[in-house]
């Protein structure tokens, strides 16, 4: 029976790096502030002639570099994206010809800050029925693009990255469990529209930035995310102490400890992006991955819960044995 299994991470993100002290000549914040609430102490921002098709190519490169990966044979590839360059041709269309892939199917996916867990799910169900051999997934985002940055409450969370990751057929898995959910009705809690006024009956507003209630998406995530990882430590026959990191998306720190705290997995077992990244939606995992890789934290075999939530509200994890 055909297994599918993960291969290969690789990580990209913007070179300016910005700051907190940036958003004081604008807005009425501060540095402590901003770094009591959220633990950001610096984030990354594409430039004005970069967009997310070029982050992505970023993390495909280093994946080959990292990895010693060969893409051409590649022959499927989900971008998980919310900030696209356009919503038509798909990023993951542009993925094919800038990395001159010859022959592979393409769709972009928008699961929000949960993206990148979900690519992983979907390739896994693809290479395990047989369907596909080689997919490439990625969870990249311009967020700064869609930043409101007259919103104090928002504008100082978001930052630019991706990551790409190498979904292979094989005959044993390492992508040992998963799960996902959605709360609907919490859709108007976080939002990025250009096309109706309305969001489960809730008028919005139509600004073609990013919208949210931060306190209600906080006390959303911690639940649920405290909620599903024991469900998924339970389908999968483990206990936390089985888990040698914890990689959820890296939103706020004060989310990761409220986490930490419910689930019993110590702080020191959670791979964070978000002080140095700050929050990158679908490119918080794979960059807080990449950095747990590259400290030589992560190593071969260990057991690692990715999980995300965000937009949707949405979310979704999976146990990978490294
Ligand atoms: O990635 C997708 C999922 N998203 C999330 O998981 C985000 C979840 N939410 C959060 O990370 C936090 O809710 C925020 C960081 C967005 C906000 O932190 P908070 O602790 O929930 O603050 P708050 O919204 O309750 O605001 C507390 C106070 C308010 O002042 P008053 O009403 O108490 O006088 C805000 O106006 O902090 C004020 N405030 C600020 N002050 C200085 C809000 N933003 C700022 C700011 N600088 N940038």
């Amino acid at each position: 029976m055909t297994e599918a299994k993960i291969t290969a991470l690789g990580v990209y993100a913007p070179e300016k790096v910005v700051d907190n002290d940036y958003f004081t000549s604008f807005l009425d914040t501060n540095d402590e502030w901003i770094q009591t609430r959220t633990g950001i102490k610096t984030r990354r921002y594409a430039g004005p002639e970069e967009f997310t098709s070029d982050l992505c190519l970023g993390a495909a490169k280093n994946l080959i570099e990292q990895n010693g990966a060969d893409l051409k044979d590649v022959d499927f590839i989900i971008v998980a994206t919310i900030t696209g360059d356009h919503t038509v041709p798909s990023i993951a269309s542009q993925m094919q010809s800038k990395l001159g892939i010859e022959n592979a199917g393409s769709v972009d996916i928008a699961g929000a800050c949960a993206g990148f867990v979900y690519a992983i799910i979907l390739a896994k169900g693809l290479v395990s029925s047989g369907m596909y051999k080689k997919v490439l997934v990625f969870g990249s985002e311009c967020l700064t693009k869609f930043t409101d940055f007259t919103d104090r409450t928002s504008c100082i969370l978001f930052g630019d990255g991706a990551g790409a990751a190498l979904i292979e057929a094989s005959e044993k898995t390492n992508i040992l469990q998963f799960v996902s959910g959605t709360d609907g009705t919490g859709g108007k809690e976080l939002y990025l529209t250009n096309m109706r006024d309305n969001i489960n009956g809730v008028q919005v507003k139509v600004n073609n930035k990013i919208v949210q209630n931060g306190r209600a998406v906080f006390k959303w995530a911690v639940q649920t995310i405290i909620n599903k990882t024991g469900e998924l430590l339970e389908n999968a026959g483990l206990t936390v102490d089985d888990i040698d990191w914890m990689v959820p998306h890296s939103a706020n720190m004060r989310i990761l400890e409220a986490i930490s705290q419910g689930t019993k997995i110590p702080m020191e077992k959670i791979l964070e992006s978000v002080s140095e990244y700050g929050n990158t939606s679908s490119a918080s995992i794979p960059l807080a991955l990449g950095k747990g890789i590259k400290d030589g934290k992560v190593k071969k075999g260990d057991k690692l819960l990715m999980i995300g939530f965000g937009g949707g509200l949405t979310y979704a994890g999976v146990i990978i044995e490294w």
